[in-house]
């Protein structure tokens, strides 16, 4: 090896080091990292990491919500954020998007387009572009940090899972019906493989809420995601109705949570994010503090 190529190596490695002790440094002003996955696609994964980081806003802790949905982003659309753009830091990181006093939004769909062209020709895989949010957005002290993610067991989740590593959260969302059931046993076997602690599974799109009464009517078999938490040995977060508010909502661009806060699916994503607010005494004893 000629005395360049060593030396270039050298630069290589320590400039790696500075950048793992960055991304440490980050992961360590964060409470508590809450992973949002699902083995399959449209049950509604964004929906219920949106609603969760902002329930736990409301709730007055302090909230990240980092979409790392590459190919399919949604969280912009849902806050209604679309053709907003994440700005450059004081210190040369990523400026999140304040939505509130409590709760801060990073997605690849916030990038400006130049960004999203240089991220993807940058690094083709996109563990380095995980890794480069992870590394590089000044969040501030964070009491929480919910991360949605695409469907399946991919790449994404993978790299937040190695990246943010231990302390992290699964929490799985899951629908009634039969098919997605089985895509969930993937999920929480992946969490068990990649040592993610699984919070929960959440049933979404559990029961209908009648448009005409409100009243709750059960359209498909329901209770499957707890049956399947309860045979897999996780706990069961609750059950959140299909409310056609929530997709009006979602469409509009305003958060459901604060804009239908009276509604039974607005009530049950309180409920559902009380266990991850008061962890049982053993869940705290695996805490990062
Ligand atoms: N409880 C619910 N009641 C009614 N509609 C819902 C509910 N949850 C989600 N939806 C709707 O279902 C659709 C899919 O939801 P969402 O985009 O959150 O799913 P996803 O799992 O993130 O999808 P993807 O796999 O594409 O990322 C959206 O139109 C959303 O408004
Ligand atoms: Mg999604
Ligand atoms: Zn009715």
């Amino acid at each position: 090896m000629s005395e360049e190529s060593a030396e270039t190596c050298h630069s290589d490695e320590s400039r790696r080091e500075l950048e793992e002790i960055e991304l440490q440094t980050r992961m360590e002003r964060i409470g508590r990292k809450i992973l949002v996955l699902s083995g399959k696609g449209g049950v509604g994964k964004s929906t219920v990491a949106a609603n969760l980081a902002i329930s736990l806003a409301q709730a007055g802790k302090k909230v990240g919500l980092l979409d790392v949905d590459l190919h399919g982003p949604s969280i912009p659309k849902l806050l209604g954020l679309d053709g907003q753009r994440l700005g450059p830091d004081a210190t040369g990181g990523l400026s999140p998007i304040h939505v509130s006093e409590n709760l801060s939004v990073v997605s690849v769909g916030l990038l400006l387009d130049s960004a999203k062209d240089a991220v993807i020709w940058r690094g083709p895989m996109k563990y380095n572009v995980i890794r480069q949010f992870l590394k590089d957005v000044e969040w501030g002290r964070l009491d929480y940090l919910v991360i949605d993610s695409p469907p399946g067991t991919g790449d994404e989740p993978l790299a937040v899972a190695q990246l943010v590593g231990k302390g992290t959260w699964a929490v799985v969302v899951t629908t009634p019906q039969d098919v997605a059931i089985a895509d969930v046993r993937r999920s929480v076997s992946f969490c068990k493989a990649l040592n993610l602690r699984v919070a929960g599974i959440i049933e979404n799109m559990s029961g209908l809420v009648c448009p005409h009464c409100g009243k709750e009517v059960d359209l498909f078999k329901v209770g499957g995601g707890e049956r399947l938490a309860g045979e897999m040995g996780v706990p069961f977060l609750g059950r959140i109705p299909l409310d056609p508010q929530i997709v009006d909502s979602g469409d509009a661009g305003k958060p459901f949570v604060q804009c239908y806060a009276g509604s039974p699916a607005a009530k049950a994503f309180a409920c559902v994010i009380e266990p991850l607010l008061n962890p049982a005494p053993e869940d705290e004893s695996a805490s990062p503090h």
